[in-house]
């Protein structure tokens, strides 16, 4: 890719998460080339001294004055879902307690409902519109959970449906089992959670469907006490915990999730101070999801506090039918900048290295750095970076690039 006004986000020096202060510092690099080669980043630099000695590409991009940024990393979604929960969304506009949004066909139930009556082949066709619409916009690494099945049957369909995306896609996909998101429809909490245990995570392990394991953690949900034990019979198998936490009040499941290892703990919106000092130390990384926030008018997550007082911080879309029917990830940024106090810079290492982080997958994804898979996408002219977030609505995605090559 040659004419590259800057070249944005480079270097991150083999640091696998940026913490506190590192994350306002991000590499860029002006007038400048990149060589991908064999699906992953070769090498950079700029445009004044390209050596043009031994280096023939076979195919040459010209930038026109845009800039480069590596893909955006979604590390929370909920894409696989049926149909679409937009009279619920009237509904709260119009005052409706949530008792009659749930009767009139909204809440976690009906969308489990809808998908029930889906078969596999017409899920993925709906989940696939969702997917190629993110990776236009520029998301080359996703997260996506079960979640919405709340049976072994459905749960396990949505897994396999999101096995079939992984294999179709050049995006990378990761897959998180989400039985305990709802008590499924005609089972008693403790029967429920039972049937989480003893068969739908026995059933998810042998098939090797999941990567990690996700519980909603929540008043009204599930507790500390159910989520320890879910997470404890997923372990043998491989599934490591990224959960959701304090979104409607601080109960004790981050506390859980960080003994346990949890790669991330998510939402975090009714987060409370003291549990900075849980996170300080951990692996786990606070992600928060400032579009649910936007969408269901809450409050955000304590993003900013966090960075300051040394934490690192991830952004997730949480595209979801229910909370955020949005998977934009260039709109998180900017929600991060506006309504969290992010500086752009802090933002982007949010939703670039830091989301990688909070899969996993940030040897391999989420910054150029030479030998990391090139996903990345070249924008149009833009004045600054800082131009991404503040411009909140304008396109700027021009090409997308997963693996090296050009998606369409
Ligand atoms: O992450 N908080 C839990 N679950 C989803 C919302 C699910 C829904 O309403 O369908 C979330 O926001
Ligand atoms: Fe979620």
């Amino acid at each position: 890719v040659e004419n590259i006004t800057t070249l944005v986000g480079t270097g991150t020096g083999g640091k696998l998460r940026l913490c506190g202060s590192e994350m306002s510092g991000l590499n860029t690099l002006d007038n400048a080339w990149l060589l991908a080669d064999d699906g992953r980043f070769a090498a950079f630099g700029g445009m004044d001294d390209m050596p043009l000695e031994g280096l023939r590409a076979d195919v040459v991009v010209d930038a026109r004055g845009g800039m480069v940024l590596p893909s955006w990393c979604d590390p929370h979604t909920h894409v696989v879902y049926a149909g679409s929960r937009e009279g619920e969304f009237v509904d709260k506009i119009r005052g409706l307690s949530y008792a009659e949004i749930a009767r009139r066909g909204g809440g976690i139930l009906n969308s489990a409902d809808l998908l029930h009556t889906l078969s596999e082949d017409e899920l993925y066709a709906q989940a696939m519109r969702r997917v190629r619409e993110v990776m236009k916009k520029g998301t080359g690494c996703l997260e996506i959970k079960s979640g919405y099945g709340l049976n072994t049957a459905d749960e396990l369909k949505m897994l396999r449906v999101i096995r079939r995306i992984s294999e179709s896609v050049p995006a990378r996909v990761v897959s998180t089992f989400l039985g305990a998101h709802a008590i499924g429809r005609g089972y008693g909490h403790a029967e429920y959670v039972d049937l989480v245990v003893n068969e739908m995570i026995p059933e998810v392990g042998r098939e090797r469907l999941a990567d990690f394991v996700d519980v909603f953690c929540d008043e009204g949900f599930f507790t500390p006490e159910d989520t320890a034990r879910i997470l404890d019979a997923a372990a043998p198998w491989g599934m490591r915990p990224k959960i959701h936490v304090d979104e409607l009040a601080s109960i004790g499941g981050l506390q859980v999730g960080v003994e346990r290892g949890a790669l991330s703990v998510d939402h975090l919106e009714n987060m409370r101070e003291d549990e900075f000092g849980v996170l300080r130390g951990s692996i786990t990384m606070p992600t928060a999801l400032p579009g649910t926030s936007f969408f269901l008018n809450m409050p955000y997550a304590p993003a900013r506090k966090m960075i300051d007082s040394g934490l690192p911080v991830a952004v997730a879309s949480d595209y979801n039918p229910g909370s955020t029917p949005s998977g934009d990830m260039k709109f998180v940024v900017s929600l991060a900048c506006i309504k969290m106090r992010l500086l752009p810079s802090e933002a982007i290492n949010a939703a670039t290295i830091n989301a990688a982080c909070a899969m996993g997958l940030s040897a391999d994804y989420g910054s150029i750095d030479v030998g990391k898979v090139a996903n990345f996408f070249v924008t149009e002219p833009m004045p600054s970076v800082d131009f991404i977030p503040y411009a909140y609505t304008t396109p700027i995605v021009s090409r997308v690039f997963l693996g090296g090559e050009e998606i369409v």
